[in-house]
């Protein structure tokens, strides 16, 4: 079986209804309004100026598709094909000193989508990744995994230097295990502003940071989680110096969706297949 063979179709197989974002996503910024304490000018206007029909527009968002899979069996066994997929040298690749008997971490080959035992996987993140091309309204006549790989962490310094994944319109990653799970120290994916020029001046704020005024976010994760994000949004796996993995290591399944169809407006025609 080969990729192009596990294509989703798009209308007919996604089971994604049509009209409407699909998979109940919302946009949340968390500043739909302006609580502002204390006055940032100092003058006192004379004469009140009413203002009305105050909004805030969020522009080119980098939309984060979060949700949670909740079949614990489901997860378990996954973990289990995985773990045992560690202990195949022709699965992956240990990172660190080649032979060292105490890696720090594992990675499979990036076909992980085509191999037997990870059909249920495979179909499943393309099932969630065909929502998000529906909720951009992308149009396009098929949707498929160009690549999938699990990565393991042993240990708490296992990282992942920040990075984005060329040639693709989404990636995705499926945590399955997670030490510290539902803590700050549960070694989340990290996402960073892909716009340097926001980042120029950095003021502290009064309060906490949040979507609009960050350059790093960390979503606390649970056994389960799944984000899903355009490819060009950076993102990596800061090391954990705080806490240890108390014997559970960390694993994930990452993975890259593409379109099939043609793209004719305002550019040379290219066809992607
Ligand atoms: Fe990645």
């Amino acid at each position: 079986m080969t990729s192009k063979d596990n294509k989703l179709s798009w209308n007919s197989d996604s089971k994604v209804p049509n009209g409407g974002p699909a998979g109940g996503f919302t946009i949340n910024t968390g500043i739909n309004e302006i609580h502002n304490e204390r006055p940032v000018s100092p003058f006192e206007e004379e004469k009140e100026i009413k203002v009305t029909d105050r909004d805030i527009g969020v522009l080119f968002p980098s939309l984060l598709f979060k949700s949670r899979v909740d079949d614990t069996e489901f997860i378990d066994s996954v973990k289990e094909r995985i773990i045992a997929a560690t202990k195949d040298e022709k699965a992956g690749t240990f990172s660190g000193e080649p032979g060292a008997p105490d890696p720090v971490g594992w990675y499979s080959f990036d076909d992980l989508h085509q191999k037997e035992g990870f059909e249920d996987v495979h179909n499943f993140l393309l099932r969630e990744a065909a929502q998000v091309f529906q909720y951009y309204d992308y149009k396009v006549e098929q949707v498929y995994l160009t690549s999938m790989w699990a990565n393991v962490g042993f240990k708490p310094y296992y990282a992942h230097m920040n990075h984005t994944h060329p040639n693709s319109l989404f990636s995705g990653v499926w945590h399955i295990s997670c030490p510290n799970v539902g803590t700050q120290f549960c070694q989340t994916t990290t996402f960073s502003d892909p716009r340097p020029g926001a980042r120029v001046i950095e003021p502290n704020v009064n309060k906490d940071f949040a979507a609009h005024n960050s350059g790093i976010v960390s979503p606390i994760v649970n056994n389960g989680s799944l984000f899903i994000f355009p490819s060009w949004l950076p993102h990596g796996v800061n090391a954990n110096s705080y806490r240890d993995y108390n014997g559970i290591p960390r694993i994930t399944i990452a993975f890259n969706a593409m379109m099939v169809g043609n793209i004719d407006t305002r550019t040379a025609p290219i066809r992607f297949s």
